[in-house]
């Protein structure tokens, strides 16, 4: 059987920065501790006035192709996933493609362009889509290309406001992967929610406490049905646990669900066993929140003992560097956390050829899909070519009045015209929409 997964990725970040415990927490009146410890954020990334997801999509893409020496022709499809998409009929690949072809000798004319949606589970989906591609043999030798691209804008008084972020996630899938063969299994949890919706409008509605409820009911579930297909695994299976990220916060509490999950009826219980009891059984409670009392006793018991907290900081927390200074990139958010793990592997000398990772991807809606990736022979330099880190410094630091404006710049509802804060270099902007994409 073919070995198909990703063979690289490049990230490109929002060129602006929010600081959340400095500049947002003083404004709201609010401790910085609910930020750095709380929701587990330094940093947002903010889009300046000539980013948006095309540009920042290209400018990922643009970066990939140019390192692997890649041509259009190399293409054979180009898929986006986003939920900040500004067209309802044409795909935001369509203007992705149109910029790369500035830059690029050839052009994408036999590549099969779509758009994926399906809140932040939509990236993962695309990469679902350009596996069976390849698995299927309808690739003619050629790879996809899947960029995961979002601003992450709240209105501004909304709960989800710390929780912004912008910034692009670009992947080459291919045959004989230098980065990550994906598992065949998958698990899925899906239900019809709506804690979180944009019906035709820019800003989310969201429920927000509702919201983190749904995200672990679902994840639950996609656990169970992976078990189910894939057979039973450990704790010791996989190296890193990369989750969808929309605050650490978040991933502090998916991680304590699979932790328990995981290790329900295992050696692992059977010593934890010792010192906080066995797992509640839901057959041995008549009343559901009398069940739901002891499970949560438990989680607590659970979340305070070494061997938890050891695994989490070794399994969870890598995970999740990139992410605290970059808020939530809805799609690309998943693909992040990948990164960061693989980053803090290469930076602390973890030979990671053929290890595993359980990926855990989420979209509201509401979907979780988990699935597991090898890691293969040549990740070291596909990660080490990341710049990530320097993009990061290079960002622009915004005081309260700057992303005032800079919010309402990319307001679609307001029509607010500003003067960019940086200069862009050598990167796709959007110069209005005559000149989409222009690269300066
Ligand atoms: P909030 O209500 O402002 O915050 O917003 P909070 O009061 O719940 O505090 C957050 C955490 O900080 C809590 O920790 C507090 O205890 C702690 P927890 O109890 O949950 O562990 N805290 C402090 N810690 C230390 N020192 C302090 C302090 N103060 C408070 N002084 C909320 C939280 C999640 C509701 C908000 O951020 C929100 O609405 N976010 C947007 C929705 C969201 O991200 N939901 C996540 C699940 S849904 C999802 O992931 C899908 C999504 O990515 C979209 C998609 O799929 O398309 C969003």
């Amino acid at each position: 059987m073919k070995s198909v997964g990703i063979d690289a990725v490049e990230i490109w970040t929002g060129n602006l920065k929010l600081d959340l415990p400095g500049t947002f927490a003083e404004q709201m009146g609010d401790d910085p501790a609910k930020y750095t410890k709380g929701l587990g954020l330094n940093a947002s990334s903010f889009p300046d006035s000539y980013e948006d997801i095309v540009t920042m999509g290209a400018n990922a893409a643009h970066r990939l192709m140019e390192r692997k020496g890649l041509e259009p022709d190399d293409i054979g499809r180009i898929d986006v996933a986003t939920e900040s998409a500004f067209d309802n009929s044409k795909p935001v690949s369509t203007y992705v493609a149109g910029c790369l072809e500035q830059v690029f000798e050839g052009d994408f004319h036999h590549a099969n362009k779509g758009e994926r949606k399906f809140a932040c589970i939509a990236g993962t989906q695309s990469l679902d889509d350009a596996y069976n591609w390849i698995r299927a043999g309808r690739n003619r030798g050629r790879a996809a290309l899947v960029i995961a691209t979002d601003t992450a804008l709240y209105a501004r008084g909304d709960a989800g406001e710390a929780t912004q972020g912008a910034g692009a996630v670009a992947m080459l899938i291919s045959e004989d992967p230098d980065l990550v063969e994906l598992s065949t299994e998958q698990g899925f949890g899906s239900a019809d929610e709506t804690d979180f919706l944009k019906p035709n409008q820019q800003f989310p509605s969201v429920d927000g406490k509702r919201s983190v409820q749904v995200y672990l009911a679902r994840m639950r579930e996609a656990l169970v049905d992976y078990q189910r297909e894939a057979g039973t695994i450990t704790v010791d299976d996989f190296r890193y646990a990369p989750f969808h990220t929309p605050f650490p916060g978040m991933v502090r509490k998916a991680a304590l669900l699979a932790y328990r999950h995981i290790t329900r009826d295992t050696e692992i219980e059977d010593e934890l066993a010792e010192d906080i009891g066995r797992q509640p059984r839901e057959e041995a409670f008549d009343d559901e929140e009398a069940f739901h009392d002891a499970i949560r006793e438990y989680m607590d018991a659970l979340k305070g003992t070494d061997r938890y907290q050891e695994w989490y900081a070794n399994t969870i927390e890598p995970t999740l560097t990139i992410s605290r200074e970059v808020g939530n990139w809805y799609t690309g958010s998943v693909h992040v956390a990948r990164a960061s793990a693989l980053k803090h592997a290469a930076e602390n000398d973890i030979d990671m050829a053929g290890e595993a990772l359980l990926v855990g991807s989420y979209g509201s809606g509401a979907q979780a899909e988990i699935h597991t990736e090898v890691v293969q022979e040549n990740w070291h330099e596909e990660i080490e070519a990341l710049n990530v880190d320097d993009q990061l410094e290079a960002r622009y630091d915004i005081n309260w009045e700057d992303y005032e404006e800079i919010h309402d710049a990319h307001n679609h509802e307001m029509d607010v015209d500003i003067e960019p804060l940086t200069t862009p270099e050598g990167e796709f902007v959007f110069d209005g929409w005559g000149r989409m994409g222009e690269r300066k």
